[in-house]
């Protein structure tokens, strides 16, 4: 067990999710800091810290910290291309991830990190979002499946996005790329599931109909409550998940309430296989 000085850390649950405390992100922060919140992240899957209001420019400056920026291919703010705006009130007939994903996974480097900044909650409670870890969901698999898996890559595909977002002018080619079912943590090494429900679409080795039925499975079990924590936002808070080893999903509870916020993704690498 890693303690922490100066951050305070308490668990969210013994294996994800960790709320930290006595960091001022709007304030210059020290290297020791940044090292600390960069390996509560590896150690905990998705942080959490209140209190943070941020501008769009902090939110920048504080997500540099840990690598370049990845500029998402839809929705970008036009002031700040780094910048995504997450918004729903009571013209919405969606919201952004609604359904288990890892964000971007079609792309071939995906960000290796998201930092969810909510800034108005809804006014009658609702909107938390939830977590799963894929260390967890590849772990509770039979050896025999896991034996299946291993030597597997799957297709992820963005096109699930067009017309989704303002920014979609129906041109944007959004990226298809593979990527293998099971792959290992780039600095943990440990292995996890990587296959997603909204960008997933195929498995390259199997026919169609064992694709699908697999991919069913898979899906299914990413949703398992025990591989799970909830973020239950309150207003200027932040949420900073690992991107490579966490799923998540919004819960859209509150319609027609607004939430709205803003988030900057890290760039990743290329997912390397656990072969
Ligand atoms: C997202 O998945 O893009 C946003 C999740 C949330 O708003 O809770």
């Amino acid at each position: 067990m890693t303690s922490y000085q100066p951050i305070e850390l308490r668990k969210l649950t013994p294996k994800l999710g960790a709320e930290i405390a006595g960091v001022d992100l709007t304030a210059p922060l020290d290297p020791r800091t940044v090292d600390e919140i960069r390996q509560a992240l590896v150690q905990n899957g998705v942080i959490y810290l209140r209190d943070q209001k941020l501008s769009a420019k902090q939110l920048i400056e504080f997500g540099r910290h840990f690598g370049d920026l990845f500029v998402h291919p839809a929705g970008a703010d036009v002031e700040y291309p780094e910048i995504t705006r997450i918004y729903a009130d009571e013209r919405s007939t969606r919201i952004s991830g609604e359904e288990w994903h890892v964000d971007a996974s079609f792309a071939a480097e995906p960000p290796m990190g998201t930092i969810l900044n909510l800034e108005e909650m809804p006014a009658g409670g609702g909107g938390d979002t939830l977590f799963a870890s894929m260390y967890s969901a590849y772990d509770a698999l039979s050896d025999a499946m896991k034996t299946l898996l291993i030597g597997l890559t799957a297709t992820h595909s963005g096109e699930v996005l067009r017309g989704r977002y303002n920014a979609d002018d129906g041109a944007t080619k959004y990226a298809e790329t593979e990527h293998p079912v099971v792959c290992a943590h780039p600095v943990s090494g440990r292995k996890l599931l990587y296959v997603n429900q909204i960008y997933t679409t195929r498995v390259v080795q199997l026919k169609p109909k064992e694709s699908a039925a697999l991919l069913a499975f898979l899906f299914a079990h990413v949703g398992t409550p025990e591989f799970q924590c909830r973020v239950t936002w309150q207003e200027n808070s932040i949420a900073f998940w690992d991107n490579r080893c966490v799923q998540h999903r919004g819960v859209w509870d509150y319609y027609p309430d607004r939430r709205c916020g803003k988030r900057v993704q890290i760039k990743g690498t290329r997912p390397i296989s656990a072969c």
